[in-house]
């Protein structure tokens, strides 16, 4: 009863916020449930109170997010050797956040050429849709050759994905999205939230902290027909174990005896090997063997621009008409979500990638970074290696790629690294070793070492 708000009075404005706290200028009260408080006035004047309960009452507390509140938590800790390794978050070897010198010099030229802020068409800015469909297949590609790929600048990676759940979800009626066990945190959400049904093929093997391709291939084999399998394209997150050419190619031919539709997330490329051509030759295999797929990118790691939410949808299609369609009927998913995607980020990848020389030192900082990830690796595995007593293979640390490692640490050891030794992390035993310091991997060898050994 909103109405009843407009008739409050005298009362105290913590009436307001607690409905039993009752005014005792106006007397006793009736609470009962969402009803608003009628008081039995003592005075002479007649007034009904707006304590009403709040039309969100209904509403819990939301949990924190598994990944994004692992930061939170770890700002309210003072301890002088805290860590966090939650987040997939590049830093310097100061742990300080980078933005890279490239990003910097593309929105140097941006602010020279005093470009505007009109609203970009829905499907996002045509230099960043072309430079962003060219890194990922190759500008020489078949599919770009034939404009068999519909692309469409999307919010980052997620928004990317979410924008593809919809497609699947109002065109593929009942279609399941096959998700590797495990995944990337957010990906079920996605899919949930869109509405599409999922369920989870075999990936990680705890026993050998590896790939359980077998279990992989028969649990996609044995999927209904014309299902979306989604792949990580490099760099699987959160196990950083990535199947070798050899078994990609295995992949395809199960996929494509079943008739689904692989549907790629490549949110590390270039990140993985340091080699953007390199971590897209998955994505490459598959669009070499004319098959129909979707893949959603992603700018947030590879070039830093984590809060510009910069990325894209493209999906190849067997023909440039129906590729056509397709785009037309993203463009109808996103201009009620969003209406058009913002102008910056787009910019600085069009311009870094439309540059000839900007492009060169993009990759050469983009080495930089997949470099300091790759020693930070190797440095932790020696640390634990050289203080470690006992036979455990550690090699796995060196064996998987991109800027996580599965640690193999269950969910108490994962707290225990948390609790006693001040190291963030997710509960699934995920580090991101873009979040370490050469400086600090003595320190996180102990720590490993210690919650492996003494927690159960
Ligand atoms: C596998 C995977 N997909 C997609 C994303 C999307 O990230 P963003 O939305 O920041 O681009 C991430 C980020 O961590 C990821 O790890």
């Amino acid at each position: 009863m909103a109405s009843s708000l407009l008739s409050f009075a005298s009362a105290s404005p913590l009436a307001l916020l607690d409905p039993l706290k009752v005014n005792p200028r106006i007397g006793a009260s009736t609470f009962l449930g969402k009803n608003f408080i009628k008081a039995k006035p003592f005075t002479r004047t007649s007034m009904s109170v707006a304590v009403e309960v709040s039309k969100f009452n209904e509403l819990t507390m939301a949990p924190p997010d598994p990944i994004l509140g692992v930061s939170e938590a770890f700002r309210a800790d003072t301890h002088e050797m805290k860590l966090n390794l939650g987040v997939g978050a590049y830093r310097t070897e100061d742990l300080q956040p980078y933005v890279l010198d490239v990003v910097k010099k593309a929105e140097n030229l941006m602010l020279e050429r005093g470009e505007n802020k009109e609203y970009l068409p829905i499907e996002g800015l045509a230099a960043f849709n072309k430079a962003t469909a060219e890194l990922l297949f190759g500008a020489e590609s078949v599919v770009l050759q034939q404009q068999r790929v519909a692309t469409v600048q999307g919010l980052s990676g997620t928004g990317s994905l979410r924008l593809a759940a919809v497609l699947i979800e109002r065109y593929f009626p009942g279609a399941k999205v096959l998700i590797s066990a495990p995944t990337w945190g957010n990906h079920k959400n996605i899919f949930n939230d869109a509405g599409v049904p999922w369920s989870e093929y075999r990936y990680y093997d705890p026993k050998t902290v590896g790939l359980d391709f077998d279990g992989m291939i028969s649990d996609i084999k044995a999927a209904p027909a014309g299902s979306f399998v989604l792949l990580h394209g490099c760099a699987h997150n959160p196990t950083g174990i990535d199947p070798t050419p050899e078994q990609w190619e295995v992949i395809a031919d199960v996929i494509q005896e079943k008739n689904h539709i692989p549907f790629f997330d490549v949110a590390y490329q270039g990140f993985a090997s340091g080699s953007l051509d390199e971590d897209a030759s998955s994505v490459r295999l598959f669009a070499d063997r004319g098959m129909e797929l979707l893949v959603a990118q992603s700018y947030s790691k590879n070039l830093g621009l984590y809060s510009e939410r910069i990325g894209a949808i493209n999906v190849v299609c067997s023909s440039s008409e129906v590729a056509q369609r397709v785009k037309s009927q993203l463009k109808r998913i996103a201009r009620p979500m969003y209406s058009n995607p913002p102008i910056h980020g787009a910019r600085i990848v069009a311009n870094v990638v439309g540059s000839p020389d900007l492009f060169n030192e993009w990759k050469e900082e983009m080495a930089v970074m997949a470099g300091r990830i790759k020693s930070v690796r190797k440095k932790l595995y020696d640390s634990i290696t050289e203080k470690e007593k006992t036979s455990k293979d550690w090699s796995f640390i060196l064996k998987q790629i991109g800027m996580f490692s599965f640690t193999g640490l269950n969910k108490a050891q994962s707290e225990n690294m948390t609790s006693k030794w001040h190291v963030y992390m997710t509960k699934d035993g995920r580090i991101s070793l873009a979040g370490l310091s050469a400086a600090k991997c003595d320190y996180l060898a102990d720590a490993i070492i210690d919650s492996y050994h003494y927690v159960s």
